[in-house]
């Protein structure tokens, strides 16, 4: 059974709203700890939208589990990550006009920067995860950086809109793990899980860590974090 990663980027979302101090993300890291993740993830983007380098610094003393780094591969993050030191990084493509990341990293046409971003995080030992779409020459070239995971982007699974074509996505996720597990990779996966979609997909065998914001950070509103993180953490288990 996968683990759970919070990830509380929209908490960062709404005080950044009013650029004030509330709901300050640390303390929802604290609350999700305390409701059963198993890990912690924030997205330091270039624009800082969301969470600040403040939360990341303040996210690397406190938080008890593990903390997920995601970023872009740029020299201005990779220096961030080697300072902070976040128990793994996840690379990601990202574009300043996105509302949030809209697929996977094309490791095929990276080429050597993004490898050698792997490398130098890597030879830190700060494990690497490369966000990909579940395509075999993804994954292979994703296997060829040296990355230690992959994270699998679920969001066209999650985007479907019809039985078939969620089944078809499925299968997708499904191959992909069994291929990247077969290059050596570890597997996580993440975006667009929500508490009616993810437990087909936290079923695929050597699935290890499914990583999650939106939907979490948006039933807590309603219903509290606390409540909210157990909830997905019962069915991701
Ligand atoms: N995984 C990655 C790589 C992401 O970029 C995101 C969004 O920041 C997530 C997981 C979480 O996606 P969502 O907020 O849709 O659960």
């Amino acid at each position: 059974m996968p683990t759970l990663g919070v990830n509380i980027d929209h908490v960062a979302t709404v005080r950044q709203a009013r650029r004030t101090v509330e709901p300050d993300p640390i303390a929802a890291a604290v609350l999700a700890e305390l409701a059963g993740a198993d890990g912690i993830t924030a997205h330091l983007r270039e624009d800082r939208r969301h969470i600040q380098d403040r939360d990341v610094r303040l996210l690397r003393q406190t938080v008890r589990t593990h903390l997920n780094l995601e970023m872009a591969a740029t020299p201005e993050m990779v220096a961030i990550a080697l300072e902070v030191r976040p128990d793994y990084v996840t690379l990601v493509p990202e574009r300043r006009e996105e509302v949030t990341t809209e697929g996977g990293l094309d490791v095929v046409a990276a080429g050597d920067r993004l490898a050698q971003a792997v490398t130098r995080l890597q030879q830190a030992e700060i494990p690497v995860s490369l966000f990909v779409d579940a395509e075999a020459a993804q994954l292979q070239a994703a296997a060829a950086t040296g990355a230690r995971f992959v994270e699998l982007h679920t969001g066209t699974y999650a985007n479907a809109l019809t039985d078939s074509a969620r089944e078809r996505e499925l299968a997708v996720l499904k191959e992909g793990t069994a291929l990247a597990l077969g290059l050596g990779l570890r597997v996580n996966a993440g975006h667009g899980l929500t508490y009616w979609n993810v437990q087909p997909v936290a079923q695929i065998p050597g699935m290890e860590e499914l990583n999650i914001g939106h939907s979490i950070i948006a039933r807590a509103v309603l219903v509290g974090l606390e409540r909210a993180v157990r909830e997905m953490k019962a069915l991701v288990a």
